[in-house]
Protein backbone atom coordinates (compact mmCIF):
# COMPACT_ATOMS: atom_id res chain seq x y z
CA UNK A 1 0.00 0.00 0.00
CA UNK A 2 3.12 2.16 0.53
CA UNK A 3 5.69 3.37 -2.11
CA UNK A 4 9.05 4.73 -1.58
CA UNK A 5 9.00 7.22 -4.98
CA UNK A 6 6.88 10.03 -4.74
CA UNK A 7 4.41 10.09 -7.51
CA UNK A 8 4.21 13.62 -8.74
CA UNK A 9 0.77 14.56 -11.58
CA UNK A 10 1.58 16.86 -14.02
CA UNK A 11 0.07 19.91 -12.66
CA UNK A 12 -2.79 20.50 -16.22
CA UNK A 13 -3.62 16.76 -15.97
CA UNK A 14 -6.93 15.74 -14.21
CA UNK A 15 -7.79 14.16 -11.11
CA UNK A 16 -7.55 10.59 -11.67
CA UNK A 17 -10.88 8.75 -11.69
CA UNK A 18 -11.72 6.80 -8.64
CA UNK A 19 -11.04 3.09 -8.75
CA UNK A 20 -14.02 1.35 -9.10
CA UNK A 21 -13.74 -1.84 -6.59
CA UNK A 22 -17.01 -3.24 -6.94
CA UNK A 23 -19.48 -3.48 -10.13
CA UNK A 24 -22.10 -5.78 -10.75
CA UNK A 25 -23.77 -5.71 -14.49
CA UNK A 26 -27.63 -7.05 -14.67
CA UNK A 27 -26.91 -9.03 -11.81
CA UNK A 28 -30.00 -11.46 -11.33
CA UNK A 29 -30.67 -13.88 -8.77
CA UNK A 30 -34.22 -15.96 -9.15
CA UNK A 31 -35.46 -18.57 -6.96
CA UNK A 32 -37.56 -21.40 -8.31
CA UNK A 33 -40.00 -19.06 -9.39
CA UNK A 34 -38.84 -16.12 -7.61
CA UNK A 35 -36.95 -13.15 -8.72
CA UNK A 36 -35.36 -12.17 -5.26
CA UNK A 37 -32.64 -9.55 -7.68
CA UNK A 38 -33.32 -8.35 -11.42
CA UNK A 39 -31.04 -6.86 -13.58
CA UNK A 40 -29.14 -5.07 -10.64
CA UNK A 41 -26.18 -2.64 -11.80
CA UNK A 42 -24.25 -1.27 -9.15
CA UNK A 43 -21.15 0.64 -8.96
CA UNK A 44 -19.01 0.92 -5.77
CA UNK A 45 -16.06 3.34 -5.79
CA UNK A 46 -12.74 3.01 -3.51
CA UNK A 47 -13.55 5.47 -0.10
CA UNK A 48 -17.27 5.04 -0.85
CA UNK A 49 -19.73 4.25 2.17
CA UNK A 50 -22.29 2.79 -0.33
CA UNK A 51 -25.34 1.84 1.03
CA UNK A 52 -27.97 -0.40 -0.27
CA UNK A 53 -30.75 0.86 0.65
CA UNK A 54 -34.17 -1.00 0.28
CA UNK A 55 -37.26 -2.22 2.52
CA UNK A 56 -37.68 -5.20 3.42
CA UNK A 57 -37.48 -8.80 0.82
CA UNK A 58 -36.13 -6.28 -1.59
CA UNK A 59 -33.15 -8.36 -2.60
CA UNK A 60 -30.46 -6.52 -0.44
CA UNK A 61 -29.09 -10.09 1.48
CA UNK A 62 -29.43 -11.69 -1.62
CA UNK A 63 -27.45 -9.67 -3.13
CA UNK A 64 -24.95 -9.33 -0.34
CA UNK A 65 -24.41 -12.63 -0.50
CA UNK A 66 -23.78 -12.90 -4.12
CA UNK A 67 -21.42 -10.86 -3.57
CA UNK A 68 -19.25 -13.07 -1.60
CA UNK A 69 -19.62 -15.92 -3.32
CA UNK A 70 -22.30 -17.61 -0.75
CA UNK A 71 -24.81 -18.01 -3.47
CA UNK A 72 -24.28 -18.10 -7.60
CA UNK A 73 -26.06 -15.43 -9.60
CA UNK A 74 -28.74 -16.88 -12.51
CA UNK A 75 -27.19 -14.15 -14.31
CA UNK A 76 -25.14 -11.31 -14.65
CA UNK A 77 -21.51 -10.63 -14.08
CA UNK A 78 -19.54 -9.18 -11.00
CA UNK A 79 -16.13 -7.19 -10.82
CA UNK A 80 -14.25 -6.70 -7.50
CA UNK A 81 -10.88 -5.34 -7.00
CA UNK A 82 -11.07 -5.10 -11.12
CA UNK A 83 -11.42 -8.67 -12.30
CA UNK A 84 -14.29 -11.03 -12.89
CA UNK A 85 -15.68 -13.27 -9.30
CA UNK A 86 -16.47 -16.01 -11.72
CA UNK A 87 -13.39 -16.66 -11.89
CA UNK A 88 -12.09 -19.13 -9.37
CA UNK A 89 -8.87 -17.83 -8.78
CA UNK A 90 -9.83 -13.98 -8.63
CA UNK A 91 -13.10 -15.02 -6.29
CA UNK A 92 -10.25 -16.27 -3.80
CA UNK A 93 -7.79 -14.00 -3.75
CA UNK A 94 -10.58 -10.81 -3.60
CA UNK A 95 -12.36 -12.60 -1.18
CA UNK A 96 -8.92 -12.24 1.23
CA UNK A 97 -9.24 -8.39 0.49
CA UNK A 98 -12.80 -8.10 2.06
CA UNK A 99 -14.51 -8.91 5.54
CA UNK A 100 -17.98 -9.15 5.72
CA UNK A 101 -20.85 -9.82 8.27
CA UNK A 102 -23.82 -10.97 6.21
CA UNK A 103 -25.34 -13.95 8.16
CA UNK A 104 -25.21 -13.74 11.98
CA UNK A 105 -21.93 -14.28 13.21
CA UNK A 106 -21.52 -17.34 15.50
CA UNK A 107 -19.50 -16.82 18.43
CA UNK A 108 -19.18 -19.71 21.01
CA UNK A 109 -21.40 -18.47 24.42
CA UNK A 110 -18.82 -18.94 27.04
CA UNK A 111 -15.91 -17.52 24.69
CA UNK A 112 -14.90 -13.83 25.91
CA UNK A 113 -14.35 -11.42 22.76
CA UNK A 114 -10.65 -12.53 22.34
CA UNK A 115 -10.78 -15.82 22.54
CA UNK A 116 -13.53 -15.99 19.85
CA UNK A 117 -11.26 -13.75 17.68
CA UNK A 118 -9.15 -16.32 18.29
CA UNK A 119 -10.69 -18.48 16.89
CA UNK A 120 -12.39 -16.66 14.20
CA UNK A 121 -8.47 -15.74 13.24
CA UNK A 122 -7.49 -19.60 13.49
CA UNK A 123 -10.34 -20.12 10.73
CA UNK A 124 -9.20 -17.35 8.47
CA UNK A 125 -5.77 -19.16 7.98
CA UNK A 126 -3.79 -16.61 10.51
CA UNK A 127 -1.12 -18.35 12.61
CA UNK A 128 -0.86 -17.39 16.61
CA UNK A 129 1.63 -14.93 15.92
CA UNK A 130 1.92 -11.66 18.45
CA UNK A 131 1.20 -10.04 14.70
CA UNK A 132 -1.95 -11.73 14.59
CA UNK A 133 -2.46 -10.86 18.18
CA UNK A 134 -1.79 -7.38 17.79
CA UNK A 135 -4.48 -7.60 14.61
CA UNK A 136 -7.22 -8.85 17.41
CA UNK A 137 -6.27 -6.26 19.76
CA UNK A 138 -6.63 -3.61 17.72
CA UNK A 139 -9.85 -5.11 16.16
CA UNK A 140 -11.26 -5.15 19.61
CA UNK A 141 -10.22 -1.40 20.13
CA UNK A 142 -11.72 -0.41 16.68
CA UNK A 143 -15.19 -1.72 17.62
CA UNK A 144 -14.62 -0.15 21.28
CA UNK A 145 -15.03 -3.10 23.12
CA UNK A 146 -11.44 -3.04 24.58
CA UNK A 147 -13.23 -2.51 27.93
CA UNK A 148 -15.50 -5.70 28.10
CA UNK A 149 -12.77 -8.67 26.61
CA UNK A 150 -13.18 -10.78 29.90
CA UNK A 151 -16.89 -10.89 29.33
CA UNK A 152 -18.31 -14.11 28.04
CA UNK A 153 -19.86 -13.44 24.61
CA UNK A 154 -23.66 -15.38 26.48
CA UNK A 155 -22.74 -11.68 28.51
CA UNK A 156 -22.92 -9.28 25.68
CA UNK A 157 -25.88 -6.90 24.88
CA UNK A 158 -27.35 -6.94 21.00
CA UNK A 159 -25.28 -4.24 20.06
CA UNK A 160 -21.79 -5.61 21.41
CA UNK A 161 -22.69 -8.46 19.45
CA UNK A 162 -22.92 -6.94 16.27
CA UNK A 163 -19.87 -4.88 17.31
CA UNK A 164 -17.67 -8.14 17.88
CA UNK A 165 -18.97 -9.33 14.16
CA UNK A 166 -17.91 -6.20 12.97
CA UNK A 167 -14.07 -6.82 14.28
CA UNK A 168 -14.30 -10.50 13.02
CA UNK A 169 -15.06 -8.74 9.59
CA UNK A 170 -12.03 -6.57 10.70
CA UNK A 171 -9.01 -9.49 11.59
CA UNK A 172 -7.82 -9.83 7.96
CA UNK A 173 -7.41 -5.59 7.46
CA UNK A 174 -10.22 -5.43 4.66
CA UNK A 175 -10.00 -2.94 1.87
CA UNK A 176 -13.92 -3.63 1.23
CA UNK A 177 -16.06 -4.41 4.37
CA UNK A 178 -19.58 -5.67 3.27
CA UNK A 179 -22.00 -5.32 6.74
CA UNK A 180 -25.80 -6.79 6.08
CA UNK A 181 -28.06 -3.88 8.18
CA UNK A 182 -25.40 -3.25 10.46
CA UNK A 183 -27.96 -1.47 12.92
CA UNK A 184 -30.64 -3.86 12.90
CA UNK A 185 -31.90 -4.29 16.41
CA UNK A 186 -30.07 -1.88 17.85
CA UNK A 187 -30.67 1.25 20.31
CA UNK A 188 -29.92 4.57 19.14
CA UNK A 189 -26.83 4.69 20.89
CA UNK A 190 -25.61 1.38 19.51
CA UNK A 191 -26.62 2.54 16.04
CA UNK A 192 -24.91 5.96 16.66
CA UNK A 193 -21.69 3.44 17.68
CA UNK A 194 -21.90 1.92 14.62
CA UNK A 195 -22.18 4.66 12.37
CA UNK A 196 -18.94 6.22 14.32
CA UNK A 197 -17.54 2.38 13.69
CA UNK A 198 -18.41 3.25 9.83
CA UNK A 199 -17.16 6.32 9.35
CA UNK A 200 -13.78 5.80 11.19
CA UNK A 201 -13.34 2.88 8.45
CA UNK A 202 -14.03 5.23 5.77
CA UNK A 203 -11.76 7.67 7.10
CA UNK A 204 -9.28 5.01 6.91
CA UNK A 205 -9.32 4.28 3.36
CA UNK A 206 -11.26 1.17 3.98
CA UNK A 207 -14.48 1.00 1.20
CA UNK A 208 -17.86 -0.34 2.86
CA UNK A 209 -20.54 -1.38 1.23
CA UNK A 210 -24.16 -1.96 4.05
CA UNK A 211 -27.49 -2.32 3.63
CA UNK A 212 -30.06 -1.19 5.25
CA UNK A 213 -34.24 -0.77 5.42
CA UNK A 214 -33.77 2.39 7.16
CA UNK A 215 -32.24 5.19 5.42
CA UNK A 216 -32.26 7.42 8.46
CA UNK A 217 -30.04 5.25 10.25
CA UNK A 218 -27.18 5.02 7.54
CA UNK A 219 -27.64 8.68 6.03
CA UNK A 220 -25.37 10.29 7.88
CA UNK A 221 -22.43 7.98 6.77
CA UNK A 222 -23.21 7.05 3.42
CA UNK A 223 -21.57 8.77 0.60
CA UNK A 224 -23.45 6.91 -2.14
CA UNK A 225 -26.76 5.09 -2.18
CA UNK A 226 -28.49 2.39 -4.47
CA UNK A 227 -32.19 1.96 -3.86
CA UNK A 228 -33.97 -1.19 -4.65
CA UNK A 229 -37.34 -2.51 -4.56
CA UNK A 230 -38.39 -5.93 -5.31
CA UNK A 231 -34.91 -6.58 -6.81
CA UNK A 232 -35.00 -4.22 -9.06
CA UNK A 233 -32.50 -0.99 -8.89
CA UNK A 234 -34.66 2.46 -8.63
CA UNK A 235 -32.09 4.75 -7.81
CA UNK A 236 -28.65 4.56 -7.53
CA UNK A 237 -25.78 8.08 -7.00
CA UNK A 238 -24.22 9.86 -4.95
CA UNK A 239 -26.49 11.41 -2.01
CA UNK A 240 -25.86 15.30 -2.77
CA UNK A 241 -26.96 14.09 -6.73
CA UNK A 242 -29.75 12.23 -5.66
CA UNK A 243 -30.89 15.14 -3.31
CA UNK A 244 -30.76 17.78 -6.08
CA UNK A 245 -32.82 15.74 -8.37
CA UNK A 246 -35.93 16.16 -5.74
CA UNK A 247 -35.45 19.51 -5.43
CA UNK A 248 -38.66 22.23 -6.79
CA UNK A 249 -40.83 24.52 -5.97
CA UNK A 250 -43.78 23.06 -3.69
CA UNK A 251 -47.38 24.45 -4.63
CA UNK A 252 -49.87 23.84 -1.95
CA UNK A 253 -53.63 24.79 -2.53
CA UNK A 254 -56.43 24.74 -0.28
CA UNK A 255 -58.62 22.43 -2.38
CA UNK A 256 -57.98 19.18 -4.53
CA UNK A 257 -59.35 20.59 -7.03
CA UNK A 258 -56.68 23.29 -7.26
CA UNK A 259 -54.05 21.28 -7.16
CA UNK A 260 -55.77 19.33 -9.88
CA UNK A 261 -56.55 22.52 -11.91
CA UNK A 262 -52.63 23.50 -11.72
CA UNK A 263 -51.43 20.30 -13.02
CA UNK A 264 -53.71 20.74 -15.86
CA UNK A 265 -52.47 24.20 -16.59
CA UNK A 266 -48.62 23.19 -16.25
CA UNK A 267 -49.07 20.30 -18.10
CA UNK A 268 -50.89 22.39 -20.95
CA UNK A 269 -48.46 25.23 -20.84
CA UNK A 270 -45.79 22.10 -21.51
CA UNK A 271 -42.81 24.70 -19.46
CA UNK A 272 -39.44 23.35 -20.58
CA UNK A 273 -37.77 24.43 -17.16
CA UNK A 274 -41.17 22.43 -15.17
CA UNK A 275 -40.53 19.37 -17.00
CA UNK A 276 -42.76 17.15 -14.49
CA UNK A 277 -44.46 17.59 -11.24
CA UNK A 278 -45.69 14.88 -8.79
CA UNK A 279 -48.73 14.92 -6.55
CA UNK A 280 -47.65 14.80 -2.91
CA UNK A 281 -49.95 13.34 0.03
CA UNK A 282 -48.96 14.22 3.67
CA UNK A 283 -50.16 11.86 5.94
CA UNK A 284 -52.03 12.29 8.03
CA UNK A 285 -53.68 14.72 5.65
CA UNK A 286 -54.54 17.51 7.22
CA UNK A 287 -56.83 20.89 5.85
CA UNK A 288 -54.74 22.90 2.94
CA UNK A 289 -52.40 20.10 2.46
CA UNK A 290 -53.18 19.66 -1.48
CA UNK A 291 -49.63 19.80 -2.85
CA UNK A 292 -47.75 19.72 -6.26
CA UNK A 293 -44.17 19.47 -6.58
CA UNK A 294 -42.61 20.64 -9.64
CA UNK A 295 -39.43 20.29 -10.59
CA UNK A 296 -38.33 23.34 -11.62
CA UNK A 297 -35.80 25.91 -10.18
CA UNK A 298 -36.41 27.15 -6.82
CA UNK A 299 -36.34 30.67 -8.98
CA UNK A 300 -38.78 30.02 -11.41
CA UNK A 301 -41.43 30.51 -7.92
CA UNK A 302 -42.43 33.76 -9.57
CA UNK A 303 -43.12 32.47 -13.16
CA UNK A 304 -44.46 29.66 -11.92
CA UNK A 305 -47.68 31.61 -9.43
CA UNK A 306 -47.94 34.21 -12.50
CA UNK A 307 -48.32 31.92 -15.09
CA UNK A 308 -50.85 29.68 -12.26
CA UNK A 309 -52.60 32.89 -11.39
CA UNK A 310 -53.23 33.91 -15.00
CA UNK A 311 -55.25 31.22 -15.59
CA UNK A 312 -57.02 31.72 -12.25
CA UNK A 313 -55.34 29.10 -10.06
CA UNK A 314 -54.16 30.64 -7.17
CA UNK A 315 -52.03 28.63 -4.61
CA UNK A 316 -52.41 28.94 -1.07
CA UNK A 317 -48.89 28.42 -0.95
CA UNK A 318 -45.93 28.72 -2.99
CA UNK A 319 -42.48 27.83 -1.96
CA UNK A 320 -38.72 26.31 -2.42
CA UNK A 321 -38.95 22.59 -1.90
CA UNK A 322 -36.21 20.45 -0.31
CA UNK A 323 -36.55 16.81 0.24
CA UNK A 324 -34.73 14.73 2.71
CA UNK A 325 -32.95 11.62 1.83
CA UNK A 326 -35.34 9.72 3.89
CA UNK A 327 -38.44 11.61 2.07
CA UNK A 328 -36.87 10.62 -1.26
CA UNK A 329 -36.56 7.04 -0.16
CA UNK A 330 -39.58 6.32 1.30
CA UNK A 331 -41.30 8.30 -2.06
CA UNK A 332 -39.19 6.17 -4.37
CA UNK A 333 -40.59 3.34 -2.63
CA UNK A 334 -43.95 3.93 -2.59
CA UNK A 335 -43.72 4.67 1.59
CA UNK A 336 -43.85 2.54 4.50
CA UNK A 337 -46.09 2.93 7.81
CA UNK A 338 -44.91 6.92 8.99
CA UNK A 339 -44.43 7.69 5.15
CA UNK A 340 -44.12 11.63 5.60
CA UNK A 341 -44.75 11.76 1.46
CA UNK A 342 -45.11 9.62 -0.94
CA UNK A 343 -46.09 11.06 -4.96
CA UNK A 344 -49.00 10.14 -5.78
CA UNK A 345 -49.75 11.80 -9.34
CA UNK A 346 -47.18 12.92 -12.19
CA UNK A 347 -47.74 15.41 -14.72
CA UNK A 348 -45.87 14.47 -17.92
CA UNK A 349 -48.74 13.10 -19.54
CA UNK A 350 -52.76 13.82 -20.06
CA UNK A 351 -54.50 14.78 -16.88
CA UNK A 352 -56.33 12.10 -15.90
CA UNK A 353 -54.20 9.20 -17.76
CA UNK A 354 -52.89 6.56 -15.24
CA UNK A 355 -49.17 8.32 -14.74
CA UNK A 356 -48.99 7.19 -11.18
CA UNK A 357 -45.36 6.91 -9.70
CA UNK A 358 -46.55 3.66 -8.14
CA UNK A 359 -49.02 1.24 -8.69
CA UNK A 360 -50.69 1.75 -5.27
CA UNK A 361 -50.50 5.08 -5.03
CA UNK A 362 -54.18 6.92 -6.07
CA UNK A 363 -54.43 9.55 -9.28
CA UNK A 364 -54.81 12.82 -8.04
CA UNK A 365 -58.92 13.24 -7.70
CA UNK A 366 -59.37 10.11 -5.51
CA UNK A 367 -56.30 11.10 -3.60
CA UNK A 368 -58.37 12.21 -0.55
CA UNK A 369 -59.88 8.56 -0.24
CA UNK A 370 -56.29 6.80 0.01
CA UNK A 371 -54.57 8.66 2.87
CA UNK A 372 -53.86 6.64 5.62
CA UNK A 373 -56.76 7.41 8.73
CA UNK A 374 -59.20 8.73 6.10
CA UNK A 375 -61.93 7.40 4.24
CA UNK A 376 -63.83 8.97 1.60
CA UNK A 377 -66.45 10.98 3.66
CA UNK A 378 -63.55 12.05 6.05
CA UNK A 379 -61.88 14.36 3.52
CA UNK A 380 -62.54 17.59 2.51
CA UNK A 381 -63.30 19.11 -0.95
CA UNK A 382 -64.82 17.75 -4.11
CA UNK A 383 -63.92 16.16 -6.56
CA UNK A 384 -62.84 17.86 -10.10
N1 LIG B 1 -32.86 -19.13 -0.10
C1 LIG B 1 -33.98 -18.59 -0.56
N2 LIG B 1 -34.92 -19.35 -1.16
C2 LIG B 1 -36.05 -18.81 -1.65
N3 LIG B 1 -36.34 -17.51 -1.61
C3 LIG B 1 -35.42 -16.68 -1.04
C4 LIG B 1 -34.21 -17.19 -0.48
N4 LIG B 1 -33.51 -16.15 0.01
C5 LIG B 1 -34.26 -15.06 -0.21
N5 LIG B 1 -35.41 -15.38 -0.84
C6 LIG B 1 -36.45 -14.44 -1.27
O1 LIG B 1 -35.84 -13.43 -2.05
C7 LIG B 1 -36.42 -12.17 -1.76
C8 LIG B 1 -35.35 -11.20 -1.30
O2 LIG B 1 -34.90 -11.63 -0.03
P1 LIG B 1 -33.72 -10.92 0.73
O3 LIG B 1 -33.46 -11.69 1.97
O4 LIG B 1 -32.59 -10.74 -0.20
O5 LIG B 1 -34.36 -9.51 1.05
P2 LIG B 1 -33.79 -8.33 2.00
O6 LIG B 1 -33.87 -7.09 1.20
O7 LIG B 1 -32.49 -8.72 2.57
O8 LIG B 1 -34.91 -8.27 3.12
P3 LIG B 1 -34.79 -7.88 4.70
O9 LIG B 1 -34.78 -6.38 4.77
O10 LIG B 1 -36.04 -8.44 5.28
O11 LIG B 1 -33.55 -8.51 5.23
C9 LIG B 1 -37.51 -12.43 -0.73
O12 LIG B 1 -38.73 -12.56 -1.41
C10 LIG B 1 -37.11 -13.74 -0.10
O13 LIG B 1 -38.22 -14.44 0.36
MG1 LIG C 1 -31.82 -9.00 4.51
Amino acid sequence: MTTSVAQVAPPTSAPPAPEIILRTQNLTKRFGARMAVSDLSLEARRGDVFALLGPNGSGKTTTLRMLLGLIWPTSGAISIFGGDFASESWRAKALRRIGAVVEQPTFYPYLNARENLGGVATFAGLRDTPESRARIEWAIAQVGLAGRTQDAYRKYSLGMKQRLGIAAALLTDPELVILDEPTNGLDPAGISEVRTLISRLAQRGVTVLLSSHLLAEVQQVCTRVAIIQSGRLIAQGAVEELLSASRGILLGFAQPDGALRAAQALHAANLSWAPQGSYIRTDPLRPGDWQLLISAPPERATDLNALLVGVGVTPAEVRRYETSLEQYFLALTGGAVGASMAPAYRLGAAPGADTRADSDAPTMPSAPAAAPGTTPSDTQGGQA
